[in-house]
């Protein structure tokens, strides 16, 4: 790691001298110029050791030229982008005070510093502008794993309120980077990939849901044209942050693009007051080759954080697609004794249990368990699930409200909503004003009071619908900042009441999907569709961002009750594995043979989630579009665990060669399938005397030359281990 500050650059006298720092990390590169503003000069692959002088040279090499700028310097534009250096894209900062103090352009206090530690390289600087009375603290962090993070606090020093609009920060990406991937989908189909060629202007994806949406952006990249999973040199970004949002691409003529992120707040929704501050989510930015190289950063970074869950991750039978909403103690009591059977860890009690609440029109808000539904409360199934061996879960939707419900009925003023009007139903439920300090405290109390009730490890917190007009009472002021803070700070108390307490963040699915979430909880439902086929793009596309022990999969029935389809045990679970596992299908009403092979597929999954909830993450660029390779390897690289699922009829007679890639080059693999004990899963047709290859070859040579594959049943899943001998 090289610091090159001001004073070891006087030796070229020649040119001004600029204050230049290269962070280096997790083969990662950043120059930054902390002459004024932090400009990023350079973001991507490694540049090795540099002098002051190679620095300088980098910096005066790259200047634009005043006819690319329109101006007569030349110096590169900021993290932070000021509309006053002759930025013409999306400013950094946006607001005003009454129409005054609105493009600002900050002076440093002081030189910039640089803390260095094993985690990551920390770049501050405080800069002020007097004029408009503002300041603005921006942090630039490398991390280990080669992840640059920052965000901007600013600060209202006037004597006068400051109105917030926005502040959005941007990272550089080169010219070389000409195409753009990121994410849209829609309730059950979750984290479509749209690619398009990053023309000049801006394509901005925003969310005013009030959570980043199936639509979301999720990871928004930009790369060289054409690039995939393993090739390509590509950047990305993502906005830690569960409330409104845009995350943009821009590309100027003059030939600078960014990528950009931040909150998008409505109107009038942030005053400053004075000596107030207001501080950016996160923005991340990972470089890597491909898309796995990108991915692998946002891993790491995830895996290193403290509260990242080490515990092998419990295979989870929840109840929802089994009964809905039919709560019938004995029903669920044979479904515990069925789960266990299978090797279920942990028991999740879904919708349905608490006052009022016989289908999902009524019932919201009402946080005390149905002494109708359940005459002795939730204890007997409790009971009955912690004798078992298995951890007991339990669903809430804390941030709604059912218009029919007593809360609803008693406190109106706790509902989100304008003061004329209330906003459209959505499941024929409001959203509740956490913003609210009573609303906020009776959430607390129902839901820290059932948890010390009973013995409950794991909550499913579910969120959906959307925000619409969400206003404060009794003025409408908008709501979604402090609902978002709000939320954070109540998932935060309700662990810290309960240590241990796991939650997982369900929004309809895989509605609110994001690291600032991820920070208060540990695990994500990918989706309402348990359609295997679905699941492979939605669990392929989630994994862009979190790793597989976030991610919760299940194994549904037969036929999915979501899309229709009719998918063998095999090509579910096969599925469903490459995740947190999780059983979502009424096992008191399956076949021994099913059951048998469940068995075993839970077993597999527990003999392999080791692996796949530590190992790096791999997806092959298959010619065919039918054949998915995905991958697991483990940081050891000894060993790793593929899934070959064809997701339509291939386009040639057989799947043909696949390439195995991620393992190490220079060790031997034994390449052989794997399947579960009891497994009735169709062995491909053997054609030409071609079986399932057994073979032991060194990984440059499986990620080369790869091994031939035989027809296989389209909607159908192949895993294959391969061990280093
Ligand atoms: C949402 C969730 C489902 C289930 C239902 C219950 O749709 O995503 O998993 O919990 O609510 O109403």
């Amino acid at each position: 790691m090289l610091v090159v500050t001001s004073s070891d650059l006087s030796a070229t006298s020649d040119v001004p001298t600029s204050d230049l720092r290269h962070l280096r990390a997790g083969g990662v590169s950043v120059v930054v110029d902390v002459t004024g503003m932090p400009a990023i000069l350079y973001w991507g692959a490694d540049l090795g050791d540099l002098t002051a002088d190679h620095l300088q040279a980098l910096e005066t090499a790259g200047r634009l030229h005043p006819r690319a700028t329109g101006f007569d310097t030349g110096r590169a534009f900021g993290v932070l982008p000021e509309a006053a250096t002759g930025w013409f894209g999306i400013p950094g900062v946006s607001g005003h005070r009454g129409g005054q103090d609105w493009s600002p352009s900050f002076v440093l206090g002081g030189p910039a510093t640089l803390s260095t530690s094993p985690d990551a390289e920390i770049l501050t600087v405080d800069a002020t502008d007097p004029d408009l009375a503002l300041t603005v603290r921006l942090e630039l962090e490398l991390l280990a794993s080669g992840l640059l993070r920052s965000r901007a606090t600013l600060t209202n020093t006037g004597s006068e309120h400051y109105q917030l609009d926005g502040v959005t920060l941007a990272l550089p990406v080169p010219s070389e980077a000409t195409e753009i991937a990121d994410f849209t989908g829609r309730w059950a189909k979750e984290r479509i990939v749209q690619r398009h060629e990053f023309t000049h202007g801006s394509h901005v994806r925003t969310s005013r849901r009030g959570r980043p949406g199936f639509d979301s952006q999720l990871v928004y990249a930009a790369g060289r044209s054409g690039f995939g999973f393993g090739h390509g040199e590509v950047w990305g970004i993502h906005l830690g942050w569960s409330g409104n949002q845009q995350v943009y691409g821009e590309r100027m003529p003059n030939g600078v693009a960014v990528l950009g992120a931040g909150e998008v707040l409505l109107p009038g929704e942030l005053i400053l007051e004075p000596a107030a501050a207001y501080t950016t989510p996160w923005l991340f930015g990972s470089y890597g080759i491909g898309l796995d190289g990108l991915t692998a950063r946002f891993h790491e970074f995830l895996r290193a954080r403290p509260i990242h869950p080490v515990k092998p991750r419990p295979v989870v039978c929840n109840v929802w697609e089994a009964v809905y909403f039919d709560h019938r103690l004995d029903r669920l009591v044979a479904l515990a004794d069925a789960a266990a059977t299978v090797g279920v860890e942990r028991y999740v009690l879904d919708d349905g249990w608490f006052r009022h609440r016989r289908d999902d029109t009524a019932g919201l808000g009402d946080w005390y368990v149905d002494e109708g539904v359940w005459p002795d409360g939730l204890r007997p199934l409790v009971d009955h699930v912690r004798g078992l061996g298995m951890e007991f879960g339990l669903w809430f939707e804390p941030e709604m409200v059912n218009p029919d419900s007593d809360l609803a009925r008693a406190h109106p003023d706790w509902i989100l909503s304008l003061p004329h009007r209330m906003p459209p139903e959505a499941r024929h439920q409001q959203v509740l004003d956490l913003g609210h300090p009573d609303a906020y405290a009776y959430l607390l109390e129902r839901m820290d009071s059932i948890l010390s009730e009973y013995d409950i490890g794991y909550v499913k917190w579910d969120h959906n619908r959307e925000l619409v007009d969400p206003g404060h009472h009794p003025d409408g002021t908008p709501g979604v900042h402090n609902q978002t803070l709000a939320l954070y700070r109540l998932l935060d108390e309700l662990k810290a009441r309960h240590p241990g307490l796991e939650i997982e963040s369900c929004s309809s699915g895989g509605g609110r999907v994001d690291l600032g979430i991820i920070d208060h909880t540990d695990r994500i439902w990918g989706s309402d569709c348990i359609d295997a086929l679905e699941r492979q793009g939605i669990n392929r596309g989630t994994s862009s961002l979190l790793p597989l022990e976030l991610i919760g999969s299940h194994v549904g029935s037969p036929t999915s009750h979501t899309t229709g389809r009719t998918h063998t045990l095999a090509f579910r679970a096969g599925t469903a594995i490459f995740g947190h596992l999780g059983i979502e299908w009424d096992m008191t009403a399956m076949s021994d043979a099913d059951r048998a092979e469940l068995t075993g597929w839970v077993a597999l999954y527990k003999q392999w989630r080791g692996l796949l909830h530590s190992g790096r993450l791999v997806r092959a660029d298959h010619p065919d579009p039918a054949v998915w390779v995905n991958g697991v390897v483990a940081q050891d690289r000894r060993s790793a665990l593929f899934s070959v699922a064809a997701m339509a009829s291939t386009v040639t007679a057989s799947v043909g060669v696949v390439r195995f890639p991620g393992l190490d080059p220079n060790v031997t693999y034994r390449l052989h399938a794997v399947a579960p004990e009891g497994s009735a899963a169709p062995e491909p047709r053997r054609r030409f005397g071609l079986g399932l290859p057994d073979v032991a070859l060194p990984g440059r040579v499986l990620a080369r030359a790869g091994v031939q594959l035989p027809p296989v049943r389209p909607e159908s899943v192949l895993l294959f281990a391969a061990d280093a001998v």
